[in-house]
């Protein structure tokens, strides 16, 4: 009982001495044993923070009205399908061409294990399959280092490993680690890398079957050929291929990754029939938000016409650059928090092909090529293998790459796409082509930013406007939260605004 009102906020929490809160999911029993009425709600924002918001709350019985911008929910989770049309900021008119159960997911692509979004997907009934995020058999190709040829993830890795374990395994051998190590932990060290490196002979990196092979091993008869050419240290450190192996270490990034089958947008999808679709307007720009004494007011224009919704509490769940521009009269701090938060700008293009030529001739099964060049990422996708057709995302690249791309016409960003593609699979890149179709996060309407970089993290003092309600107006997105750019920080952000939101309808 205790518990139960603590999470109510009607009682010292966990929280409040420090410790993390599990979420809990309000629920109509909260209103009829205390003998409240639901309130009304209005989310400004239809995106993953918005709509959880209005799903979480709905749950209690709220009474949820979503305002969103664009033609359809889902804000930066975005799946670009055939015959979807975009307009950019810049004018740049798009129609997708990718045939049927084809796509490109423009916006958030990989969800790690440990993330809620994963947990919604199963309250919601979104299927999930693995995204692979790191492929052995994918390639890396640094141009400006000289590199004449893409190497595979796989022999890159056993390369690097393998000359760092032999310097580190002989110089603990000669004994230049010996203020730091026992005897015995030097044995073990040393034990630790010959494995680690598949070090052979004196501690020696000699190459082995880690790199692959020319011919794999088969029948008998075959017992496979080696790879050759076991590049030195030396050539191994001025490729710069070790740059990308630090990757797969991240918390947010390890493998095993997720994604729902069909398309990113079958969560904000779900979501929105969870939410009731009747409780979502589309199109509706919003223009002013009034905090009253006894209310909030929300104005907004749709289809031509201004309207406005009267409700007792607004979540504002929309991007902090496009609140920013909204007039409010939520005063100076809110205004100055959302104004030093700045946009960040990201881009991918998907590039449709006739055949899965990657499969077929590189052996590749989904993963990244990572590259220094200003494609910076290519996707294989992770969805349809072995059909005929397959997109594969032909960029994914940030800042000041995503933004050279922007000032091209949709044209001219898949000609330097496949050019630069054309380096590292050959001319099949470009002549297997059918179609393609680029996103740019800066130049979207109603978003204008891939993520947000927020100087001294979501807890910083100037944030506290926005971290706690101002009047009767709540804020959530990922850009709230410590993991900005993934859903997991719209969800858990929207979370955290709804528990206090039903906390403050309870308790008046
Ligand atoms: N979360 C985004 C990604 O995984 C930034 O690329």
């Amino acid at each position: 009982m205790f518990a139960t009102m603590g999470a109510l906020g009607l009682a010292p929490t966990a929280q409040a001495a420090g410790r993390e809160q599990p979420f809990r999911a309000l629920s109509a029993s909260d209103f009829t044993l205390t003998g409240r009425a639901a309130a009304k709600v209005v989310v400004i924002g239809g995106g993953i923070a918005g709509l959880a918001a209005a799903y979480e709350l709905g749950k209690a019985g709220y009474d949820c009205t979503v305002l969103e911008a664009r033609d359809r929910t889902g804000g930066r989770n975005l799946t670009v399908r055939g015959g979807d049309t975009t307009v950019d900021l810049d004018g740049h008119r798009q129609t997708a061409r990718f045939a049927d159960g084809h796509y490109m997911n423009a916006g958030p692509a990989r969800i790690a294990q440990w993330m809620v979004t994963l947990d919604y997907c199963r309250e919601l009934g979104v299927p999930i399959e693995v995204f692979t995020n790191v492929n052995a058999d994918a390639y890396l190709y640094n141009e400006s280092t000289g590199m004449d040829a893409p190497v595979r993830h796989r022999t890159a890795k056993a390369d690097v490993h393998g000359h760092v374990a032999e310097l580190l395994a002989k110089a603990t051998d000669r004994g230049a680690l010996d203020g730091e190590l026992t005897a015995a932990d030097r044995e073990r060290l040393v034990e630790f890398l010959a494995d680690w490196g598949e070090l052979g002979d004196k501690l020696t990196y000699q190459g082995g079957e880690r790199r692959g092979y020319t011919t794999v091993p088969a029948a008998a008869g075959t017992p496979g050929v080696l790879l050759g050419d076991v590049p030195t240290a030396s050539e191994v450190f001025a490729d710069g291929v070790g740059r990308y192996f630090s990757f797969e270490f991240g918390f947010d990034q390890a493998m095993l990754m997720f994604q729902p089958v069909g398309g990113m947008d079958r969560i904000p999808q779900a979501l929105t029939r969870a939410v009731g679709a009747h409780r979502v307007r589309t199109g509706a720009v919003v223009s002013k938000i009034t905090d009253k004494a006894g209310g909030v007011s929300v104005t907004y224009t749709q289809g031509g016409r201004t309207k406005v919704v009267e409700a007792d509490y607004a979540i504002a769940a929309l991007p902090p650059n496009i609140l920013a521009k909204v007039p409010h009269n939520l005063g100076s701090g809110v205004q100055s928090a959302l104004e030093s938060i700045a946009p960040s700008s990201a881009a991918k293009i998907g590039l449709e092909y006739r055949s899965r030529w990657w499969e077929l001739d590189h052996r590749i099964y989904g993963g990244i090529t990572e590259t220094d060049l200003d494609v910076t990422h290519i996707w294989h996708p992770s969805y349809g293998f072995h059909g005929e057709r397959g997109v594969l995302i032909g960029y994914y690249n940030y800042g000041a790459d995503a933004d050279a791309y922007a000032a091209l016409t949709p044209r001219q960003r898949e000609q330097r796409a496949v050019a630069a593609g054309v380096k590292i699979y050959g001319e099949k890149y470009r002549t297997e082509l059918v179609s393609s179709f680029s996103h740019h996060w800066r130049q979207t309407p109603h978003l204008e930013a891939a993520w947000h970089s927020t100087p001294g993290g979501p807890d910083a003092p100037r944030y506290k406007p926005l971290n706690e309600p101002t009047g009767r107006v709540h804020f959530a997105g990922d850009w709230l939260s410590y993991t900005d750019a993934w859903q997991h920080g719209a969800f858990t952000s929207a979370r955290r605004a709804v528990t206090a939101l039903h906390a403050r309808v309870l308790s008046s």
